[in-house]
This record gives C-alpha cells, sequence and structure tokens, in this order.
C-alpha cells in the first residue's frame, strides 16, 4: 500500500458547519437537564427539598440517587446510587424542564441539606496514607530487576530528585453531551465518546437490558484526550433515567466549568528518582511515584511503567503509591504514564548528563536498550537511536554550545532534548467493505473518530487495497449498529484497525477475481489468480495487458453488489514474542525573558520512528497535535484545589491556561519509517508519541538558558525569576 498525504475524509463538513456533533442532535419534544452540584467536598446528603423547583415554570421532572436505585450496582453506577458526597461539585441531582434556561433555574431552587465531614483536599495533606494498589493498567504496580539500592551504593554518581506534576484538565474543546431517548424498551443514546461499545456494554449492564436494546451514536467528536473513554461520567445515565420517566427525549450537555470536576483529570505526580552511575554508564535506576486518586474509585497511571523499559540498566526498581483525596477522579490523559515519567526520567538523565560533562544526546546514545529488559524479548522495531542521529542533525544540535545562553532581542536561549515512547498494542476489531455496482465503496466499522484521522485512515486503507480512489469511498463509523470496533484510545486505532480492513479487502478482491477469471466472458478469463492486481478501479492482469473494470465484473455476476467482513484480534500479551514501541527523539529551543521570567518555546524538532506511515499529513498533524499538549503541560495547564472548600478554583479557559497560537512555535516534524515484520501491516500507535518526552526537553531548555533547574510542572514564570 502506498502512503498517501490524503487530506481529512470529514473536514469539508467540518469547516462547513454540516458535520453534526451528537450534542447538536434535537428530537421532537426534547427536555433540557441540568445537574445540581454538591457545596462541599465531603459529606452526607441528608435532605433534598425539591418541592419550591418542582413549582416553577417548565419544570419537568428530577432524577436523584433514589431513581439510580433501579439501576445495577457496579463501579459505573456507585457515584450516583450513593448519597455520599466524595468531592466538591459531586452531582445529587438531575433536573430536566422545557428549555435550557428552565433547567438552570430549576437546579439552582433545589434546596440540599448536606452533613459536611473533614475532608482531605490535597495530596500532600495526607501523603501518609499512601498505598500500593493492584496494578497500574496491564502493569503490576511494582517491580525490581537486580539490586538497585547495592548498585546506587557502589555507584560513582548518583542523581536523587525529587519531580512533581500538576493535576491537569482534558478539555476537549467539544464537551460532554448526551441526546438520549427510549423506543419500545430500547436507548437511543447519542453522546460524544471515545468508546462506542464500552459505552454501550456499561450502559446495557447498568439498565439490565440486552446489548443490542442499547444504540450508542457518536459520529464526530470535538476532541477527546482520555476523559470519553468508556463512561467516565455516570450523570449520563441519570439522563437516560429522566428520558424514561417522562417518555421524552432528554439533553444534557457539561459546561466548561463541569469539565473540570465531572469527567477526569490528569492525576498530580510527585516522583522520586535516583540514577546511579559507572564510568558514565547507567547502573541503577529507583522511581518511586506517588499520585492522587478519589475517594471514590482507583487509578493509577503507569507512570514509572515506562522507566523500565527506555534504557539498558541491570538495577532497576519502581513504585507506584496512590493517595485518596476528595477530589475528582483521575482517569488516562494524553499520554498517561509516559508524559509525567518520562518528564522525570529524562530531565534527571540530564542532570546526571551535565554531572557526568557528558552530552545530554551521547548519554542516551549510551544508554540504548538494544532490547526489552524487563521481559527479555527482542523489540519488534526499534529505530530510537536513528532518531536521536537523524534529529540531532536535523535542529543542529552540535552547535548547541555555541548558540546557549545567546541573545536574540530580549530571549535568551536554551536548548534540551528528551526522548519519548509509547507502546503498540492492538484491539480486537471487525470491519465491512461493501462494493456498489457504481463502483463505489462502502467501508464500516464501530469505532469513532476523535477527530484525529479514523474517517480518512479507514477509507484509505480500504480503497488502497482495492485500487479505487478516495472520491469513491464512503466511510461509516461510530454507531454501534456497524461491526465492533476498538476503543479510541491508547494509541490503538490504526494498528487495530489495519489488519481487519485489510481482511476484508482481500475476502473482497478473492471472490472479484474469483468471478472474473470463471467468467469466459471476461478479458481475465483462465488467468491465475496471483497475477491479478487491483488498480484504477480495475482488475489488471501482471503478465498482460488484460483488465476488467470492477463495474462490469460486477455488473455481470453481482448485481446487487458484494460486501465483506473481516476481523482481527487483539494482541495477546502472553502471546507476545517480540515487544513493540514507538520512540521519538524531541529537540527544542527556547526563550527566556530574564527580567520577565517568560519562556517561549521558539523551535521544535520531533523525529519519531513508529512502524509504517499510512498517511504523513495525518501522521504529522497527530505529532503535532502531542506536541501542543506537551507545550501546555509543561508550561501552562494547572488544575487547583481550594485547599479550605475543596473547590476547583478558576473553572475557566481564563484561569486554566492552555496553549494558544501565540505559544506555539514552528515544528519540524521529521519520520523514520520501520519495516516491522511483527506486526500487522507493520503498523504501530503514534498518537500519544508526540505527546510526551517534549516536557523534559523544555524543561532541559529551560536549564540550558539560565542554569535553573524547575522540577514542577507547569513551569511558570515564577519559576524563572531569579
Ligand atoms: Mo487516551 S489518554 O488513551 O484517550
Amino acid at each position: 500500500m502506498n502512503s498517501q498525504p490524503i487530506a481529512r475524509y470529514e473536514g469539508v463538513l467540518k469547516v462547513t458547519g454540516r458535520a453534526r456533533y451528537e450534542g447538536e442532535i434535537v428530537p421532537d419534544g426534547m427536555l433540557h437537564a441540568a445537574l445540581v452540584e454538591a457545596p462541599v467536598a465531603r459529606g452526607e446528603l441528608e435532605l433534598l427539598d425539591a418541592s419550591q423547583a418542582e413549582a416553577l415554570a417548565g419544570f419537568a421532572t428530577i432524577v436523584t440517587h433514589a431513581d439510580a436505585q433501579s439501576l445495577k450496582p457496579s463501579a459505573a453506577t456507585a457515584l450516583i446510587r450513593d448519597k455520599t458526597i466524595h468531592f466538591h461539585g459531586q452531582p445529587v441531582a438531575l433536573v430536566a424542564a422545557a428549555t435550557l434556561a428552565d433547567a438552570h433555574e430549576v437546579a439552582r431552587a433545589v434546596q440540599l441539606s448536606i452533613a459536611a465531614r473533614p475532608a482531605v483536599m490535597q495530596m500532600d495533606q495526607a501523603l501518609g496514607t499512601a498505598y500500593v494498589p493492584q496494578m497500574v493498567g496491564r502493569f503490576p504496580a511494582t517491580t525490581r530487576r537486580g539490586d538497585s539500592a547495592k548498585a546506587l551504593i557502589e555507584a560513582e554518581l548518583v542523581v536523587r530528585k525529587r519531580y512533581v506534576t500538576a493535576v491537569n484538565n482534558h478539555h476537549p474543546m467539544e464537551p460532554h453531551a448526551v441526546v438520549c431517548w427510549w423506543e419500545n424498551g430500547k436507548a437511543i443514546v447519542h453522546t460524544p465518546t471515545q468508546a462506542i461499545f464500552g459505552t454501550r456494554a456499561i450502559t446495557a449492564h447498568a439498565f439490565d437490558m440486552p446489548a443490542a436494546d442499547v444504540r450508542v451514536l457518536s459520529r464526530f467528536l470535538g476532541g477527546g484526550f482520555g476523559c470519553k473513554g468508556q463512561l467516565w461520567w455516570p450523570w449520563m445515565f441519570w439522563a437516560m433515567l429522566a428520558s424514561r420517566k417522562m417518555n421524552r427525549p432528554v439533553r444534557l450537555e457539561l459546561s466548561r466549568a463541569q469539565m473540570f470536576t465531572l469527567v477526569g483529570r490528569r492525576q498530580q505526580t510527585e516522583q522520586d528518582i535516583a540514577l546511579g552511575y559507572v564510568d558514565g554508564r547507567l547502573t541503577a535506576i529507583e522511581h518511586d511515584v506517588v499520585a492522587q486518586t478519589s475517594m471514590h474509585s482507583e487509578f493509577s497511571d503507569s507512570t514509572a511503567v515506562y522507566t523500565r523499559f527506555l534504557y539498558a540498566c541491570a538495577n532497576v526498581s519502581t513504585r507506584h503509591r496512590l493517595v485518596r483525596t476528595n477530589e475528582p477522579q483521575p482517569v488516562p490523559m494524553r499520554a498517561p504514564g509516559t508524559a509525567p515519567g518520562t518528564f522525570a526520567l529524562e530531565s534527571a538523565m540530564d542532570e546526571a548528563a551535565e554531572q557526568l560533562g557528558l552530552d545530554p544526546l551521547e548519554l542516551r546514545v549510551r544508554s540504548f536498550a538494544d532490547h526489552d529488559q524487563e521481559t527479555g524479548r527482542p523489540w519488534s522495531s526499534n529505530s530510537l537511536r536513528e532518531c536521536y542521529r537523524f534529529g540531532a542533525e536535523r535542529f543542529g544540535w552540535a552547535k548547541r554550545r555555541a548558540r546557549s545562553r545567546t541573545k536574540v532581542g530580549r530571549w535568551t536561549i536554551g536548548l534540551g532534548m528528551a526522548t519519548t515512547l509509547y507502546p503498540s498494542i492492538r484491539q480486537a476489531c471487525r470491519a465491512r467493505v461493501a462494493l456498489s455496482t457504481d463502483g463505489s465503496l462502502l467501508v464500516q466499522c464501530g469505532t469513532q473518530d476523535m477527530g484525529s484521522g479514523t474517517y480518512t485512515s479507514l477509507g484509505q486503507i480500504a480503497a488502497d487495497a482495492l485500487g479505487i480512489p478516495m472520491e469513491k469511498v464512503t466511510v461509516e463509523l461510530g454507531d454501534t449498529l456497524l461491526p465492533d470496533g476498538p476503543f479510541s484510545g491508547g494509541s490503538q486505532v490504526t494498528a487495530s484497525i489495519f489488519p481487519a480492513v485489510e481482511a476484508a479487502t482481500s475476502k473482497l478482491r478473492a471472490a472479484l477475481a474469483s468471478i472474473a477469471v470463471a467468467d469466459a466472458t471476461s478479458p481475465l478469463s483462465g488467468k491465475p489468480l496471483d497475477d491479478l492486481q487491483f488498480t484504477g478501479e480495475m482488475i489488471q492482469s501482471h503478465s498482460s495487458n488484460a483488465g476488467e473494470r470492477l463495474v462490469d465484473v460486477l455488473a455481470r455476476a453481482a448485481p446487487d453488489g458484494l460486501d465483506e467482513e473481516g476481523e482481527s484480534a487483539a494482541t495477546d500479551h502472553k502471546e507476545l514474542s517480540t515487544t513493540a514501541m514507538g520512540h521519538g527523539a524531541i529537540f527544542v529551543e527556547i526563550g527566556v525573558d530574564a527580567e520577565l521570567g517568560e519562556i517561549r518555546v521558539r523551535r521544535v524538532c520531533g523525529t519519531f520512528a513508529a512502524g509504517r506511515i499510512l498517511n504523513p499529513l495525518l501522521a504529522r498533524s497527530q505529532y503535532i497535535g502531542g506536541l501542543i499538549g506537551g507545550i501546555g503541560m509543561a508550561l501552562h495547564e494547572q488544575t487547583v484545589t481550594d485547599r479550605a472548600t475543596g473547590a476547583i478554583l478558576g473553572k475557566s479557559f481564563a484561569d486554566y491556561l492552555i496553549p494558544v497560537h501565540a505559544d506555539i512555535p514552528e515544528f519540524d516534524i521529521a519520520m523514520i519509517e520501520e519495516d516491522d515484520p511483527h506486526l500487522p501491516g507493520g503498523v504501530k500507535g503514534i498518537g500519544m508519541l508526540g505527546t510526551a518526552g517534549i516536557q523534559a526537553a523544555i524543561a532541559n531548555a529551560v536549564y540550558d538558558a539560565i542554569g535553573k533547574r524547575v522540577r514542577n510542572l507547569p513551569i511558570r514564570i515564577e519559576d524563572c525569576l531569579r
């Protein structure tokens, strides 16, 4: 297959406003919902008095924990069946009314009586309660190989530092929303989710009904970043209960302020790292993480997990611990694990390089792991050294010393670099392709497009396999009536859909080719199947000029067109013979205004190696998007809890800073293609590869510019003032 820089399939729909997002669906008779939030961080709901609310114009219904008793108990329904308040802003009721304004009025009129209790407002108030969770994602929470304690004692140099990362919120431009209704006991749920089938499964379980009776639609998403994975806002179920109660459609959309409290967050981390070196070589790593989780549920990023893999080192110990606070629940967010984890590890590597008198790049090249040292498996492919070499050359790393601390106007220049990595795994997938007699191709898969290009890649894989131009391809996704597809997360979608679409298209090719060669009237009659290729909307013989148009084959033999389904399996972690990761080297140039403390990222060079690139245009956009998220984490984003009340402070984009265009530099993105024979199609994930590494690269560049080592994210102006 060719790697083609095809533009977004849905691009025109989006820029012309014709793409309908699920929250924009307006069924007849729709009611508007609003949430009633608890104004304490911890307590017990004693009384909920809706009498004044019910008397207001437009009031339709109110749904509380009492209504949710009809739902099956599970992790997904725990919070909405509970009278206990676990965090400030936790919804205690949903009201539905005729208009959105009515709904807000009604919500305000609900009287609450809550017995408040002492709460843990922030992690540092309860560090003594830190505990080791069962697992961090699919990895053990603690690991040990070799003897890091002994190796640190014997090391010639030990770098031992603490790094801290802030709470972040995902903030896709499109907030969470649901428009739902019931038809003959079946639920129709329009909601932007990264996992239509996951949402269907959780919903069917909660309402104790067959999955087939729940239809979830998510055809366009205005971003996800992890907060729309599975069902991480159970208040959607209250909207469904309200709809069932009133027998009318109900719409609930979260406000930007609610996006700070109700849909998850990146957890705060405190990471203690110790690196030991003998003779300029890494001999010991200890990486100890303490992170925030909520009172009502548990989540741990795989923060120290990648420290087990990235560098050659015989003695490695890692540990994750969690502290429960009365704050919102963390969930995966934009490179969960690798973003905070590489900030600590790659900052510490930079500190070590300086003390060793080595170039930071040279230290990393020396520390290259030529196999997965944690499992002993070989890499499926690993071009990290090529990324270092190629990126350094493009960026001009060799001239670093001459450029460091020079002045450009008011800016003092600093240069820094860091490594990024992300695992490549796949989920099970089914896909369907259907060729019509007019030569148009329909591609269907029940995955969803977060906005990162799944429509395009789905269509492109099928179009290429059948020799059909993209203009003739229609892609359908985001509907549980379609064949089961993967959730959009973990940078897994393209790698997961590729083998399923390939399976479907190869069946379709085989069907078309068999028809043609068996047909005496076809120019391809009697040709061997391996002589045929699909190109230019034709089946073409390699060995002769003979060929036939696909539409002609269909017209004679399949007047209704032909369709085929393909499927592929998830990565079987027990059966793996290799470890698959994408890698990258990030180089940045920043400027610091020494008077004002202001930091500007001036230039970023990201060189990435992540298998075969199907569409360099989309891949480049993915990398840039990831890098921008990383710049946000490094310099801007921080969610702050008020220590007095437990409320989240400044719940708007006026206070929660995200990078704007003026913060974003030129990006030089380079991709090193890997021919990886161990992965279907040689495809690795790329989505979150660009989101890690840059945080440390920026911190390292700040140090390079002004000699100040900042070990807290986000790096702020006051950190750079002397
Ligand atoms: Mo992601 S943080 O796997 O949506």
